[in-house]
């Protein structure tokens, strides 16, 4: 069974590849980050909160996040496994993941850790667009849909996060090394942790993944 937890600086690929890797294993994909952005697109009280910390490129709380966390995993169709993207970011947030499953008896099979250039998670960031109705990620690189602004799978609008702006960016990636980084050493040692590249195109990132996965 799958219980994969993606980490990674942002723009690493952790959502394009968590969409991958869920598909593959027939579990969901849980992207904390999508689940705030779907409460402020909500307008819900989480969503008000939510957006005063990600327009500053800041973490919410470590309670907020581990409450909605355990939430989710308790869904049904999370029994089955998950792909955890973007969760756990502080180690408060992994020992508490530890602790839920370990009541669950069901502890992870792996924690992936992207690697990968610092010019090219900037380009990605800067490229990237989303589809407002459906959440599919485009690159301006790719041409195609992002170049005319409209999704190929449900004809939505793309729109740039908010969060993309630079200056936001910058904060995030200091945010991930002095908050995040750190969950390296919190897995090493747990016989779970694997490298990967995360450089190169989509499809070589996946091979490399399934590969660490084998
Ligand atoms: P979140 O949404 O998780 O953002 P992130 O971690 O910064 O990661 P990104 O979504 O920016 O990048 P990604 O690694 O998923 O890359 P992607 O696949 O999209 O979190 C946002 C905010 O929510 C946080 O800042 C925080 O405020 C809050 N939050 C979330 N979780 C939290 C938590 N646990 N605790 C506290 N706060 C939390 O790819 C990027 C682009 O590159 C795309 O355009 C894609 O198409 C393209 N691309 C991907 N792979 C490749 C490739 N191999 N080659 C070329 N292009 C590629």
């Amino acid at each position: 069974m799958a219980r994969i937890v993606i980490i990674g600086p942002p723009g690493a690929g952790k959502g394009t590849q968590a969409k991958l890797l869920a598909k593959l294993h027939g579990v969901p994909h849980v992207s904390t980050g999508d689940m705030l952005r779907e409460a402020i697109a909500a307008g819900t009280p989480l969503g008000e909160e939510a957006r005063q910390y990600m327009d500053a490129g800041q973490l919410l709380p470590d309670d907020v996040m581990i409450g909605i966390v355990d939430a989710r995993l308790q869904a049904p169709d999370a029994a089955r496994g998950f792909i955890l993207d973007g969760f756990p970011r502080t180690v408060a947030q992994a020992e508490a993941l530890d602790a839920l499953l370990a009541r669950r008896g069901l502890p992870l099979t792996a924690v992936l850790r992207f690697v990968v250039p610092q010019d090219d998670l900037v380009r990605r960031l800067a490229g990237r667009r989303v589809c407002k109705d459906c959440g599919t990620m485009f690159h301006v690189d790719d041409g195609g849909p992002a170049a005319k602004g409209r999704c190929d799978r449900c004809d939505g609008l793309l729109y740039q996060r908010a969060d993309d702006e630079e200056a936001t960016v910058r904060r995030r990636m200091e945010v991930f090394e002095t908050q995040t980084a750190p969950l390296g050493r919190y897995y090493a040692g747990t016989g779970i942790l694997r490298d990967v590249d995360g450089s190169g195109t989509r499809d070589g990132v996946f091979a490399r993944v399934k590969a660490a996965l084998a």
